[in-house]
């Protein structure tokens, strides 16, 4: 009995050395920790509990049968983040490169079902040189099956990648489903196709960073929701991110404790919006004196940087903000930011998180280079997404809101629940110096005139009463007790429900 127990023991010691310390030693060399230490590291202490430890492939191509490690470069199962069940699976890069042969996809597969039989989130740390070369088909159905559950478990379970090192190919696809991806700078990268095969059919020259690494996804691409210096600080992000997400589509948010007066009021606020209407303001510091301890965590931080979005808390329950910048292109929509809301929105939408939005607007972005990229679909996404959305919207217009973007930006008409202004909002089809060129067009010669008109249009428009006379605004409120009132507003709307017709699935404008 005592030699069976040592054998357990003994196996176990040789599956958790993955590859051998070689080629742990070369992991820690280049600033990147061990899938089984990542897993330590993302889990409350002592909860991991781990499936298949001692899979093997059963390929018996260019000798493999002799190479048959125990786990096959994945380290897979179940454990708590702040006493929440979360399942994980971790690529072990020492192992094979991490590559995903049949069995590998298998483990994958495994605790995805249970994840979503069990509604818990599932947290992919990806860290592989992609398909099993060895393997050929069988890793590509492997692939497949992976996609599958991807999809099953959208809008089920919240699903996060953490890409630790390579992910290349069609391997980018399955982060590529999931609701968030985080990258680790300079050891991380993503692409398609590498630097070889882009220098082959195009000629052009690029490392693998520039291409596929951190930056590029966060700044340029938008395929990546947050970039991180290390390993460990990855982690600790991704532990902070969980504790605001419910564990699946049928729970609400968890709810914090929380030693923040919802009652605060901050009259700095009263003098946020500048005298100038065309002067910026940091639409963030808005966000931070809403938000119960100041606590924001923001998503696509360096993209889109006209739109903000991200989860705050009110009296301990999780909201998700969207907010026009108008430090940014004068916050107004463009395709980038409405594709970055719309899916934030969804998110929100498909897992029951409340939504606030923040909008100072002057309209869509005008150019050739918009039109032609199809900022008409584009805008759309925003549009429909909203409008879709059944979750508790709390709407604060705090200055611009003109055109089309006012009624995107989470308007009544658009099933806002409560929409209020501040007494700078300006709510309009337009500026006034834009409608004044147009409906006082034979003026505009005659500059007194002109300045008479557009100061007539301001008087008349730029205020947020027309709109409340109309009740399209149910109160303008005070900026000192934005906090107050838009808790108060949500926790109204705590037992909110719509019901939608019948219909197989929407078809959002993609
Ligand atoms: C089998 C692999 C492997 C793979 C790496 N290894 N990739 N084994 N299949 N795909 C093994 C190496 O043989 C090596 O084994 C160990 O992993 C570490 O690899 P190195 O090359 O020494 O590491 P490094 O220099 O860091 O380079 C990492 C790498 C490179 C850039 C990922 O290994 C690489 O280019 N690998 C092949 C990538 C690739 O073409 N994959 C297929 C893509 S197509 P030893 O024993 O020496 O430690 C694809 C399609 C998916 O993925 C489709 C889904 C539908």
């Amino acid at each position: 009995m005592k030699d069976i127990l040592a054998e357990l023991e003994a196996r176990r010691d040789a599956a958790r050395m993955g590859g051998g310390q070689r080629r742990i030693d070369a992991q820690h060399a280049r600033g990147k920790l061990t899938a089984r230490e990542r897993v330590q590291l993302l889990l409350d202490e002592g909860s991991f509990e781990e499936f298949d430890m001692f899979v093997a492939h059963r390929c018996t191509e260019f000798g493999m049968e002799k190479q048959r490690p125990a786990g096959d470069g994945v380290v897979t199962g179940w454990g708590t983040i702040n006493g929440r069940m979360v399942y994980v699976f971790s690529q072990d890069f020492t192992v094979l490169g991490g590559s995903v042969s049949e069995t590998h996809a298998k483990k994958i597969c495994k605790i995805m079902d249970m994840a979503v039989e069990n509604g818990a989130p599932v947290i992919g740390i990806n860290d592989s040189g992609g398909a099993r070369i060895q393997e050929g088909v069988d890793s590509l159905a492997g692939y497949g099956e992976v996609f599958s559950r991807n999809i099953r478990a959208s809008g089920v379970v919240p699903q996060i990648s953490m890409i630790m090192g390579p992910c290349a190919g069609g391997a980018v696809y399955s982060p590529a489903m999931t609701d968030f991806i985080f990258m680790v700078r300079d050891s991380s990268y993503m692409f398609v196709t590498g630097p070889d095969v882009v220098k082959t059919v195009t000629n052009e020259v690029v490392t693998a960073e520039e291409l596929g690494g951190a930056s590029t996804h966060t700044k340029k691409s938008s395929v990546a929701d947050g970039a991180f210096t290390n390993d460990v600080e990855a982690i600790a992000e991704v532990r902070r991110l969980v504790d605001f997400l419910p564990l699946n589509n049928r729970e609400k948010p968890p709810v914090r404790p929380f030693f923040d007066d919802p009652a605060r009021i901050e009259d700095s606020l009263d003098t946020l919006i500048p005298d100038n209407p065309n002067t910026p303001y940091d639409m963030k510091e808005l966000i931070l004196k809403i938000a119960d301890e100041g606590d924001f965590f923001e998503l696509q931080e360096d993209f889109a940087k006209n739109i903000i979005t991200g989860f705050i808390r009110l009296e301990g329950q999780t909201v998700g903000v969207v907010a026009n910048q108008p430090m940014v292109l004068a916050g107004c929509l463009d395709i980038d930011s409405s594709r970055k809301a719309a899916r934030f929105v969804r998110f929100c939408d498909a897992f029951e998180i409340p939504l606030l939005t923040l909008v100072d607007v002057p309209g869509f972005l005008p150019g050739t280079s918009q039109e032609y990229a199809g900022v008409i679909k584009h805008g759309a996404k925003l549009l429909y997404a909203y409008g879709e959305a059944t979750v508790p919207k709390v709407t604060v217009i705090t200055r611009k809101a003109y055109g089309g973007a006012y009624v995107v930006m989470s308007s009544q008409h658009l099933r806002g629940d409560f929409n209020y202004a501040w007494p700078t909002a300006e709510i309009a089809v337009m500026g006034a110096k834009g409608a004044t060129e147009i409906i006082h067009r034979a003026d505009l010669d005659d500059a007194e005139k002109t300045a008479q008109n557009t100061q007539d249009y301001e008087d008349r428009f730029a205020n947020p009463f027309v709109a409340a006379e109309r009740g399209f605004i149910d109160e303008v409120i005070q900026p000192r007790s934005t906090r107050r009132r838009v808790a108060r507003a949500f926790a109204s709307l705590r037992n909110k429900q719509v019901h939608t017709p019948w219909k197989k699935h929407d078809n959002i404008p993609l």
